[in-house]
């Protein structure tokens, strides 16, 4: 970290502070962004768990030796009692063994129902933490303290909480909406280039989803981010969840009409899933959303949902020229090889999307407007061929 940017941290600067409602209509939980508010985790959890004595400190083993110390001194500083509890950093610990040691290790704690569950790091240590938050003793309360760009921007806002099965992603999971989210994008200055790259397509995904605006901001903001401009981050990074968190409180448990709720944030993830499979995990997850924008863009022109007027460029043009910028990968028609079309249709046909034989596929009718198509597995591979067949 330069010693201007460490400066600009320890400034004391207003964090930015949302609100997320949940169901109920009275209520909300605030997501608070700020560089340097790590700092003031435990003020802040204490302000809002006044009763609170010990805290379940969850974290990763990459992020724990980052960040751990700091968490700790902030929360004992409010005196918590801290219990450190570290998994393995990566998908795998998403499993029902990692949850129910968890769990056990906060009994053995002798943690009770007015403690909390902090969670520090990605979005697999959130998803974790969250479920046993949500679990242990039939729910207890969980701030959310989200590390990696992908956690900052999606995963920690919105409730969602699970583990892995050996069938599927999340596939044991529940709602378990986090008391307070604090995001520091300070801590962004370890995250891994390409880590990084996937909160960007996180972030560009909900521009082409509700903002144009954010859509061209992201794009213009992409050296600084990836400079790590904290001020820059903290601005973008707020931006970006305020877009996710109207969309999240519109439809708080995902019950929302076909193209109201939350279900248009699976823009991108149809194929993008299809793709981070077929690739055996080359890509990351972040990545393949990316190529699945691309996807989208290219099947929204072609179905005619998306009309370019003459001399612009097209919609999947622009998509590819703002991954270009962001440094994420566009080749989508290198991962759709006749023999990876075929497997992206079977693929497709297992989706969990699938209502019938028709996906519930989010297009676009131009950035910041998005539209549900139901497509069958075929209808999408075909309309992704290139070059495009005579109809
Ligand atoms: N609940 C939701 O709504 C939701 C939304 C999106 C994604 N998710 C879930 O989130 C997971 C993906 O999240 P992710 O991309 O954060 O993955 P992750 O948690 O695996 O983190 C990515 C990597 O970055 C490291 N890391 C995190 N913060 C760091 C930091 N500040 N410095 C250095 N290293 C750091 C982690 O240790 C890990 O190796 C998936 O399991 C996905 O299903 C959930």
């Amino acid at each position: 970290m330069s010693q201007s940017q460490s400066q600009r941290g320890t400034e004391k600067r207003k964090p930015v502070a949302l609100h997320v409602a949940v169901p109920t209509e009275d209520e909300s939980y605030p997501v608070l962004i700020g560089p340097g508010l790590l700092a003031k985790l435990g003020y802040e959890l204490r302000r809002s768990h006044s009763t609170a004595r010990r805290v379940a400190l969850v974290s990763d083993d990459n992020v724990m030796p980052l960040y751990g110390e700091l968490a700790r001194t902030s929360l004992e500083a409010e005196e918590f009692v801290v219990h450190n509890f570290t998994i393995p950093a990566g998908e795998a610990s998403k499993s029902v063994e990692q949850l129910v040691k968890l769990v056990e290790g906060m009994v053995g704690a002798q943690m009770g129902r007015r403690d909390v569950v902090v969670a520090l790091g990605g979005g697999v240590v959130g998803d974790l933490a969250g479920l046993a938050a949500a679990l242990f003793m039939r729910g207890i309360a969980c701030m959310q303290c989200p590390t990696s760009l992908v956690a900052q921007v999606d995963a920690s806002v919105g409730g969602k909480v699970a583990v892995d099965l050996p069938a599927g992603k999340n596939l044991l999971g529940t709602f378990h909406f986090p008391t307070v989210v604090l995001i520091d994008p300070e801590v962004l200055q370890t995250l891994p280039d390409r880590e990084l790259g996937c909160g960007l397509a996180e972030m560009l995904k909900h521009g082409a989803l509700f903002s144009p605006e954010h859509f061209h901001q992201v794009v213009a903001a992409a050296d600084d981010i990836h400079g790590r401009d904290a001020d820059v981050l903290a601005r973008m990074v707020a931006a970006s969840v305020a877009l996710k968190a109207a969309c999240v409180s519109r439809d708080p448990r995902e019950q929302g009409e076909a193209g109201k709720g939350r279900v248009v944030l699976n823009l991108g993830h149809t194929v993008g899933h299809a793709i981070e499979l077929a690739s055996g995990f080359e890509l990351k997850h972040g990545e393949a959303v990316g190529l699945g924008l691309v996807a989208a863009a290219r099947v929204s022109e072609r179905k005619d949902l998306a009309k370019t007027e003459d001399g612009e460029p097209g919609l999947e043009q622009q998509v590819k020229a703002a991954l270009t910028a962001l440094r994420l990968p566009t080749n989508l028609d290198d991962w759709l090889t006749p023999e990876r079309l075929e497997r992206l249709e079977a693929g497709l046909g297992n989706d969990k999307k699938r209502g019938f034989s028709s996906i519930s596929y989010i297009g676009l009718s131009r950035i910041g407007d998005p539209a549900v198509l139901s497509l069958t597995p075929q209808e999408i591979v075909g309309l992704l061929r290139n070059p495009k067949p005579d109809c």
